[in-house]
């Protein structure tokens, strides 16, 4: 078997790839634990590779983790009667995110919840400054119930890495659909109407300081702009509800067309500066 690079170089080697404008992508046979060990001890790395990647430091306390916040009363749930589905009015979402979650981990508002194995809600602490925002669960997230932890996600992990965010201690991970659709085909809009409510509960539960939406999906939900090509919705700051937001391509697409990853990096870079800026830097 080819050597692996060590662990705490790849993150810069990846950023040397992208600068070089290299292409290759050597995480193929490595396993999550092993990206994720890695990620770790690239974090660490992060001062060395220049000003843009500095390591986020320490989250302030500026406010308790979402699943620390004061139970609200219980939700109102729709009947679980996929018959019922698209005639009653959707179900009121509670403000505790932990109930948000079970909620979420019980519903059936669309069809999606027949063929599921598993509702893949977040990953990530829910007091996050970043928050990460993908289209849907694929194979290994129904299984594992965990988003982005197939190939895309291990080179998400890798990129951001190398703006210096520790996936593991600075990110959390939601999709726009929670449920995986039959053979990853696109959302429909039903599906999306049905399940951004939770998305958009998560996002005031949360409050990130922040918002990276990968892949048109969550680029159109978030800008609220349907028509634009998502060249054109990258490259610049949005605001949802006031938190920043920056749109950029989905690491899948990445993964297929290798071009797009400089427009990714300098899109992870503008995130950075929004970071860096919330910082008073
Ligand atoms: N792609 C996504 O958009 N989300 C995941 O969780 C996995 C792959």
């Amino acid at each position: 078997m080819a050597d692996r690079p060590s662990r705490d170089e790849s993150a810069r080697l990846l950023r040397q790839r992208i600068e070089m404008g290299g292409s290759e992508i050597f995480l193929d046979s490595m396993s999550r634990d092993e990206a994720l060990a890695m990620l770790e001890r690239a974090a660490a790395l992060a001062p060395s590779l220049g000003a843009a990647s500095a390591p986020l430091p320490a989250p302030p306390p500026r406010r308790p983790s979402a699943e620390a916040v004061t139970p609200a009363p219980a939700p109102q749930r729709r009947s679980a009667a996929a018959a019922d589905r698209g005639a009653a009015s959707p179900p009121v979402l509670p403000d505790s995110y932990d109930e948000l979650k079970s909620l979420a981990l019980e519903c059936t508002l669309c069809g999606l919840c027949e063929s599921r194995t598993q509702v893949v809600f977040s990953d990530g602490p829910s007091n996050a400054r970043v928050m990460v925002v993908g289209e849907a669960p694929g194979a290994n997230e129904d299984e594992t119930g965990v988003p982005f932890v197939g190939a895309a996600g291990k080179y998400l992990d890798l990129l951001l890495a190398t703006v210096g965010l520790s996936r593991k201690d600075s990110v959390y991970i939601a999709n726009v659909l929670k449920c995986r659709p039959p053979g990853n085909r696109n959302p429909s809009p039903e599906e999306i109407e049905a399940c951004a409510p939770y998305l958009r509960k998560q996002i005031d539960l949360v409050q990130p300081e922040v918002l990276l939406a990968v892949g048109s999906f969550s680029g159109k939900l978030l800008t609220g702009d349907q028509k634009s090509a998502l060249g054109k919705l990258r490259g610049q700051v949005h605001h949802y509800h006031g938190v920043p937001l920056v749109v950029t391509y989905h690491p899948a697409a990445l993964l297929r067309n290798s071009n797009w990853t400089r427009a990714f990096w300098r899109d992870l870079q503008l995130l950075r500066d929004v970071i860096d800026g919330a910082d008073g830097a």
